[in-house]
């Protein structure tokens, strides 16, 4: 352990990571079906995950929960409704991929630095206990995740502060204990509105939003995150 280098992350004791988009790859289920869908494929991957997002907020807002899994389906139903995709079997894989996707290259590397310093690790995720245990299993992270929290406890999804307080509540440690790391940057907001110390991974060399507060870092893909947090590496 050797965590004694100045940096506002000394005090963390814990690493909470978003699911979708920060540990695994959304765009992988489609990408696994390009030969089906051929040119229209971004531009599904990328409707499908737009209204997933949307509709999150929308139940949220009208006190209309439905679970991950069933917003999941709803906004595939209309991405593909918009390209003007009609494919029943299609639609069925892409599900099931959902429930499999790929984790991004540099997850293992990361998450093992972070275990070996004794930090915990949770997930905090709109997903439901079983679509994140499936993303989990098919991708052998269980000895390195020690919590996996789902705003389906709930019934609300993020940003509420209710989920951010859902992780504190489970955790039982203080907002600025905890390290939150996001690719979304709705997400990373809300965190860091909440009162976490926020790292927003910026896969996607967005521009910056124009809503409240500020992560604490921006980077590109989460191999910053060991010098962030001034940890040792462990190849
Ligand atoms: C999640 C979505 C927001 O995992 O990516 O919560």
């Amino acid at each position: 352990m050797n965590r004694g280098k100045s940096n506002n992350f000394l005090r963390i004791k814990a690493c909470i990571f978003d699911a979708y988009g920060t540990l695994f790859d959304f765009n992988s289920a489609v990408d696994l079906c390009s030969k089906d869908i051929g040119d229209k494929s971004e531009e599904l991957s990328n409707i499908w995950r737009q209204k997933q997002i949307q509709y999150t907020w929308l139940r949220s807002m009208m006190n209309k929960y439905a679970d991950f899994w069933q917003v999941t389906g709803d906004a595939l139903d209309y991405a593909m409704s918009a390209v003007s995709i009609k494919n029943e079997p299609l639609q069925k894989k892409l599900m099931q991929l959902y429930k499999e996707l790929e984790i991004f290259p540099e997850v293992n590397e990361v998450l093992n630095n972070i275990k070996n310093e004794n930090l915990k690790i949770a997930i905090l995720s709109n997903g439901t206990q079983e679509m994140l245990f499936n993303a989990i299993n098919h991708s052998n992270l269980n000895r390195l995740i020690d919590m996996v929290i789902s705003v389906d406890e709930i019934g609300v999804y993020k940003p509420s502060p209710k989920v951010y307080q859902l992780a504190i509540n489970k955790l039982k440690l203080n907002p600025e204990e905890i390290c939150f790391i996001s690719s979304n940057a709705w997400d990373a907001h809300g965190a860091s509105s909440f009162g976490f110390k926020v790292i927003w991974i910026n896969r996607y060399q967005l521009p910056h939003e124009k809503i409240p507060t500020e992560p604490d870092k921006i980077i590109s893909s989460l191999l910053p995150i060991t010098n962030i947090l001034g940890l040792e590496t462990h190849v």
